[in-house]
């Protein structure tokens, strides 16, 4: 299997432009699963909530439409950060749209500094899509920082980790070495690039394998695509030696949740 991602610098309240990015992108990756940063389409520092809705969409907007025709024709799946409108509410979210066209969406769980005035805490929980290349689990930036997303996604079985990114500090990029390697599980952070206001994004997406090797890294600075092959099974053996278990030797009646 190919993951890729693209390291993007967004335009900022420009979701047309943002979207025909992606799609040019999209159109010419070999990659079986790419992965974009967070908010890829709105920006991230929004300065209220009035001004977020009129750039959020709907999960099942006809904008994303060409994006999903894309992951027909190619065969491919994609993963992208947008802003969501639900009825009154808005979420930080990310869609995987598979190459049936199927669209899923996930929900921010943990949300960072002032997101938490802007948009809605997230309600999905986290969830793992077959698709037809791996099971793909989605967390987004932030999450990255409870050990339990990226472990509860491993429990559900996934074996890549889709990680939409807007990364502003610098520990996530080489944490996720560590996420990778107590799970087993690949994982994908897309990074933004550039800056918004007084935030600055910090790039260096990575691809991560199961072992915390970095497969693939983008730059500080600067859009980059970057694609890399992995093998999804490997994920699923959770032996770490001839007498342990990564799973089944945890002891869960020690732990406090
Ligand atoms: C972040 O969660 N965007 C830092």
């Amino acid at each position: 299997m190919r993951v890729g991602f693209f390291q993007m610098d967004v335009e900022y309240e420009n979701v047309q432009l943002n979207l025909e990015k992606l799609k040019g992108v999209l159109g010419k990756s070999s990659a079986d699963l790419l992965v974009c940063p967070e908010l890829c389409l709105s920006g991230y520092e929004i300065s209220n909530r009035r001004k977020l809705k009129a750039l959020s969409q709907e999960r099942e907007s006809s904008l994303f439409d060409p994006i999903e025709a894309l992951c027909i024709t190619r065969e491919m799946s994609v993963v992208f950060g947008f802003s969501e409108k639900y009825k009154n509410k808005i979420y930080n979210s990310s869609m995987l749209i598979d190459e049936r066209g199927r669209r899923f969406v996930y929900r921010k769980t943990h949300l960072f500094l002032n997101e938490k005035k802007l948009f809605d805490r997230g309600d999905t929980g986290f969830f793992v899509v077959k698709t037809q290349k791996a099971r793909v689990g989605m967390m987004i930036c932030f999450d990255w920082f409870f050990p339990e997303s990226a472990r509860t996604l491993a429990l559900m079985k996934a074996e890549v980790i889709a990680h939409p990114s807007n990364l502003v500090m610098p520990y996530c990029q080489d944490a996720m070495k560590t996420r990778c390697l107590e799970n087993r599980v690949f994982a994908v952070t897309a990074n933004r690039v550039g800056e918004e206001k007084n935030t600055k994004f910090t790039g260096k997406s990575r691809i991560t394998d199961i072992k915390g090797n970095v497969l693939a890294s983008g730059k500080e600075k600067g859009e980059s695509v970057m694609e890399a092959d992995l093998k999804p099974a490997l994920a699923r053996e959770k032996r770490i030696s001839g007498m342990n278990d990564l799973f089944k030797d945890r002891r869960r009646k020690y732990y406090v949740l």
